[in-house]
């Protein structure tokens, strides 16, 4: 299958539970390299937390992050429930059985439970080891470009291997993923220059070369459409559209492969919502970048965006390109953020109503619960058999 596109991410099953508060509750998906998702939803139906799962601001309750097959965020809980489940199943069976019984169910627990210890004990080294893997690669890449050219070398070049090689064993997989902030203003640190907003993950990865870093962060600021001027002023001399330029240029600084830019427009005016929009389109195409792209409103992701999300209260509820999200949404609640959408059309306007979403009006779960399922082709809707049954019936 080498001509279908490389998956650079795959979050499967992810929950972060904050206390009583399921955040992100069983949320799965993946992008494609290249590809720009969308993941839509109204406020506080987890689409954050989400995003900083990924980067690993947050030690996930359960579910598996994986970076290009690189396993780089594991919870643990999953594992503690099976545990806990399987010595409750235990004990009712044991109750009523024969000696004999009772010792193969026993061994039967042991077994299991050192199944799942051992799985466990994996997640945890695959998270410790996930950096190391990843700059033992990038190493040995260095390694394989310098060593050939070493016979004669001049000191310049020794120092320039010399220095890629500091950077390679300080290469970290996360500086692979970016995230924009929804806020500007809280995610700017007002004491620090933008110059030194910038550099600070170049810092971090171990460039030391004062002139390398001034370069740039000025090819930075140019690129996203600033001037080199900006460098020695403070954030709040900024207006909203131009932080949030500088928040783009602190991103892409670190060359990432994967940009999660969470909300990048909700604060801006319309005009400069899509210039903001339009410098994340040249980026991707020339930096060959992979986006995930967080809106509450849909109708900001439209075009954007190859595949769209859709979620609510903590679960995905609907998955599909952004084409047949619109040409064929499915799920009640995707209608209702459908049907919010204004459009410039007086006629449309004129009849356009508003559909409310009320989940209990809308579904019976009471016996029959809901999965995530695949209704058409790359077409997922969270349902039950009933509706499955019939959202089919409705896209035949
Ligand atoms: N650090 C935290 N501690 C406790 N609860 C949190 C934390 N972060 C988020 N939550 C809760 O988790 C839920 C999801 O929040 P999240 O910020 O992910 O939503 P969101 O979809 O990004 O919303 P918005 O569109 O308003 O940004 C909310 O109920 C929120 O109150
Ligand atoms: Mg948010």
């Amino acid at each position: 299958m080498s001509n279908t596109p490389e998956t650079l991410l795959k979050v499967d099953h992810l929950c972060q539970y904050f206390g009583f508060t399921r955040a992100v509750d069983d949320v799965s998906f993946e992008i494609k390299k290249g590809e720009v998702f969308g993941l839509v939803g109204e406020s506080g139906c987890g689409k954050t937390t989400t995003g900083r799962s990924i980067i690993k601001l947050y030690n996930i309750t359960s579910g598996n992050i994986y970076y290009k097959g690189i396993r780089i965020g594991a919870g643990m809980k999953s594992y503690k429930d099976d545990i806990e489940r399987a010595k409750n199943e235990y004990k009712e069976k044991v109750a009523n059985a024969t000696p004999e019984e009772a010792q193969r169910l026993k061994a039967e627990l042991d077994a299991y439970v050192a199944d799942r210890k051992k799985a466990m004990n994996e997640a945890k080294r695959d998270l410790k080891e996930c950096d190391k893997a990843y700059s033992a690669q990038q190493v040995a890449e260095v390694n394989a470009k310098y060593e050939p050219l070493m016979n004669n070398a001049n000191p310049e070049l020794v120092q320039e291997y010399r220095n890629e090689l500091r950077k390679a064993k300080r290469a970290r997989l996360s500086s692979q993923i970016q995230m924009i902030f929804q806020d500007p203003i809280a995610s700017l640190d007002p004491r620090m220059t933008v110059r030194e907003i910038i550099a600070e993950g170049l810092i971090i990865r171990g460039e030391r070369n004062k002139k390398v870093i001034d370069e740039k962060v000025f090819e930075m600021l140019e690129r996203v459409g600033l001037v080199r001027e900006h460098a020695d002023r403070y954030p709040h001399e900024f207006s909203g559209g131009q932080r949030q330029r500088i928040g783009v240029a602190r991103a892409i600084i670190m060359n990432p492969e994967l940009i999660i830019a969470d909300e990048p427009v909700s604060a801006l005016d319309v005009s400069i919502q899509a210039q903001v929009i339009n410098l994340l389109n040249e980026l991707r195409e020339e930096m060959g970048l992979t986006i995930l792209f967080i809106a509450h409103d849909l109708s900001v992701v439209k075009y954007f965006s190859d595949r769209i999300g859709v979620m609510y209260f903590g679960k995905m509820v609907e998955l599909a390109t952004s084409d047949e999200l619109f040409a064929h949404p499915t799920h009640p609640y995707t209608k209702s953020l459908l049907s919010a959408i204004p459009l410039p059309d007086p006629v449309y306007e004129k009849n356009r109503k508003r559909i409310a979403y009320d989940p209990l009006v809308e579904h019976d779960y009471s016996v029959d619960k809901p999965t995530f399922r695949e209704i058409t082709p790359g077409h997922f809707v969270s349902c039950n058999d009933e509706e499955f049954a019939r959202y089919q019936a409705e896209l035949n």
